[in-house]
């Protein structure tokens, strides 16, 4: 399965934090934004990663994350110029994806907490069709919102709706088959202009082939993309390491416990950020490692 990051977007409801560092280089609490829907694909052994930035920026994310090398992934860049949408993904990254199926992590959406890794191994086992989660929220307006009929079985989707059906979001980590391509290339941009992967999963669930995996409260989520939820994100990541000692999104480790990395290279990053808290979770996990 390929992996594609969609880490495009201006971030023009952060203006003027984002005037001249685009959003998913951001930091959310202790590193930048990218790294966690980056640690999701690593999470599930993905490593073959295709980040879709900016037209102006791509240097910077090579400057962070290179190509991959210390984190055993194997990372492309391609510039989306015009805001086509989420659905664009597909189409600029038909050529990557090739035959394979895909799994697309939006840039601003972070995960975390206790059985996260099982839902993702989960649903990344799926063969065809496509995969989506659905997270609880009080006010779904502002999402994809999915309503499930009394057997729970997914009977609606619908892209910000005013008068939502369900109080289920689906956030931005969706898995597809390899006919997602052609589907994206034939939907019609919506009243906003954008080629919605709402419908996107909408064809898939015209044809029954849509499963939504709910995902419980141990599970938190976030879409970084207000000032609000991005210092809400931050928040919550310094808590949960406060409180459990472990790291969310610390990309070597989970390199490394995937068999990504050998121990040599987790050591040999660890080393050269040691002075930062990071760089210490690293080097001390490394050390406690037979
Ligand atoms: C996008 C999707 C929406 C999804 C959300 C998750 O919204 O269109 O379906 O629920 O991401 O963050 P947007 O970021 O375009 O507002």
């Amino acid at each position: 399965m390929k992996g594609i990051i969609l880490a495009a977007g201006k971030g023009t409801r952060l203006y003027p934090i984002t005037h001249s560092v685009c959003k998913p280089l951001l930091p959310v609490y202790d590193k930048p934004m990218v790294y966690y829907p980056l640690a999701l694909l690593l999470e599930m052994g993905i490593r073959d990663i295709l980040i879709i930035v900016p037209p102006d920026e791509q240097f910077q994310f090579e400057s962070l994350l290179g190509r991959g090398e210390s984190f055993g992934a194997n990372i492309s860049y391609i510039k989306q110029f015009d805001r086509r949408g989420i659905a664009d993904a597909f189409i600029l990254g038909e050529e990557f994806i090739g035959g394979e199926r895909v799994c697309l992590a939006l840039g601003d959406n972070i995960f975390f907490g206790a059985g996260l890794r099982e839902k993702l191994v989960q649903a990344k086992a799926s063969r065809s069709g496509a995969t989506v989660f659905g997270c609880y929220m009080q006010d779904p307006r502002p999402f994809g919102v999915v309503e499930f009929d009394a057997g729970g079985r997914v009977i609606s989707l619908e892209e910000k709706p005013q008068n939502p059906k369900s109080n289920y979001i689906v956030p931005g980590l969706y898995f597809y088959d390899n006919r997602v391509v052609e589907i994206a290339k034939h939907i019609k941009p919506s009243a906003r202009g954008e080629l919605e992967i709402t419908s996107v999963n909408n064809v898939y669930l015209e044809r029954g082939e849509l499963s939504v995996v709910t995902l419980e409260k141990e599970i938190t989520w976030f879409d970084s993309g207000n000032a609000s939820s991005l210092l809400d994100a931050a928040c919550a990541i310094r808590d949960y390491r406060r409180k459990t000692g472990e790291q969310v999104g610390c990309l070597e480790q989970i390199a490394y416990r995937n068999g990504l990395i050998t121990k040599q290279k987790l050591l040999e990053v660890a080393e050269k950020i040691k002075m930062s808290d990071y760089g210490k979770f690293l080097m001390d996990y490394a050390l406690s490692e037979k």
